[in-house]
C-alpha cells in the first residue's frame, strides 16, 4: 500500500474520532509529557487504534494522540514519539507528521532531551532550535518521491522559522522565562556519546545533541509545515570533564526543564495568529 493510502486512512479513521481541526501539532519528548496536563483535551486516541500507526516501545512513551485546546488553539499533541533506534524505518518514525498535515496542522512544535555542547549550558535549562545537523546517517525522504507530499529536492532554508522563533523569544522574555538557544545534531543513538564524540560533534558546530527531532523535521519541511523545537537540557557533554549518565538521571532532569517548556509552549501559541 502507498504512503498516501495509508495517510489517507490514518486520517480518515482519527476525523471519525474528534472534532477538533487542529492548526498546531505538537511532539513531546522524553520526559516532557507533562505539557498534555495544559491541554483542555476533547478527544485521545491511543496510537495501537489508528490504521499504520506504530506504537511506542519506550517506558517513558505513553503513547496517543490528544486533541484538544492549548493556548486558545485547536491542537494535536503527540504523547510519545518513534524513534529510529527501536528499529522502525524513519518513514515509520515520520508517519505521524504526514498525518498532522492532513488533518490541517500549519505549525509543528517539537521537544526533546538533549545532551548539552554547549560550555554556556546547564543541565534543565530550555534552549530554543535555531538550527539541526542530520548526523543520523540516514532520511526520511530516501526512496521514490510523492510529489503530493512534497517536492524531491526539498529547501532547508528557514528550517527553524525564524518568524516563531521571534514569537517565542520575545514571549520568553515577556514571561521571564530563560532560554538559550543552539545547533541540535541527530543522531541515532540508543548510546550516549563518547568523549571524543561530543568534542567531534561540538567541533562540527553542535551546541545541543539527542537521538529524535530530525527526521520528523525534515519531514514537516518537505510538507511545507512550519517549525519551532525546543530541547531541554538533560546531560552534559563536556569532553573533558564528562561523567557518567544514566535514563533515569536524564528523565529527572527532563522533569526539571519541564514546567518552563509547558509555559513557554502555551504562551507561544496562545500568541500565534492562526
Ligand atoms: N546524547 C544523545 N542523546 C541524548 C543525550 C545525549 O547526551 N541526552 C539526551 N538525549
Amino acid at each position: 500500500m502507498s504512503l498516501r493510502s495509508k495517510i489517507d486512512e490514518a486520517v480518515e479513521y482519527i476525523k471519525k474520532q474528534t472534532k477538533t481541526r487542529p492548526a498546531v501539532g505538537v511532539i513531546l519528548g522524553t520526559g516532557l509529557g507533562a505539557l498534555v496536563d495544559e491541554i483542555k483535551t476533547e478527544t485521545e486516541i491511543p496510537y495501537d487504534k489508528i490504521p499504520h500507526f506504530p506504537v511506542s516501545t519506550v517506558e517513558s512513551h505513553t503513547g496517543k494522540l490528544l486533541f484538544g485546546k492549548l493556548g486558545g488553539k485547536d491542537v494535536v499533541a503527540m504523547q510519545g514519539r518513534f524513534h529510529y533506534y527501536e528499529g522502525y524505518d524513519l518513514t515509520q518514525v515520520t508517519f505521524p507528521v504526514r498525518v498532522m498535515k492532513e488533518l490541517g496542522v500549519e505549525i509543528l512544535i517539537v521537544s526533546n532531551a538533549a545532551g548539552g555542547m554547549n560550555p554556556q549550558f546547564t543541565v534543565g535549562e530550555l534552549v530554543m532550535i535555531t538550527d539541526h545537523v542530520n548526523f543520523q546517517g540516514v532520511n526520511p525522504l530516501i526512496g521514490p518521491n510523492d510529489e503530493s507530499l512534497g517536492t524531491r529536492f526539498p529547501d532547508m532554508y528557514d528550517c527553524y522559522n525564524k518568524e516563531l522563533r521571534n514569537l517565542a523569544e520575545e514571549t520568553a522574555l515577556r514571561e521571564k522565562i530563560p532560554l538559550q538557544k543552539g545547533v541540535y545534531v541527530g543522531v541515532t543513538g540508543p548510546n550516549l556519546e563518547t568523549a571524543a564524540e561530543y568534542r567531534f560533534l561540538r567541533i562540527i558546530g553542535g551546541d545541543l545533541v539527542g537521538m529524535s527531532t530530525v527526521p520528523e523535521v525534515i519531514v514537516a519541511r518537505h510538507q511545507g509545515t512550519r517549525v519551532l523545537g525546543f530541547s531541554i537540557v538533560t546531560d552534559i557533554g563536556f569532553p573533558d570533564s564528562l561523567e557518567p549518565c544514566t535514563h533515569q538521571k536524564i528523565i529527572a532532569a527532563a522533569a526539571k526543564g519541564e514546567p518552563k517548556l509547558t509555559a513557554l509552549v502555551k504562551k507561544t501559541i496562545e500568541r500565534m495568529t492562526i
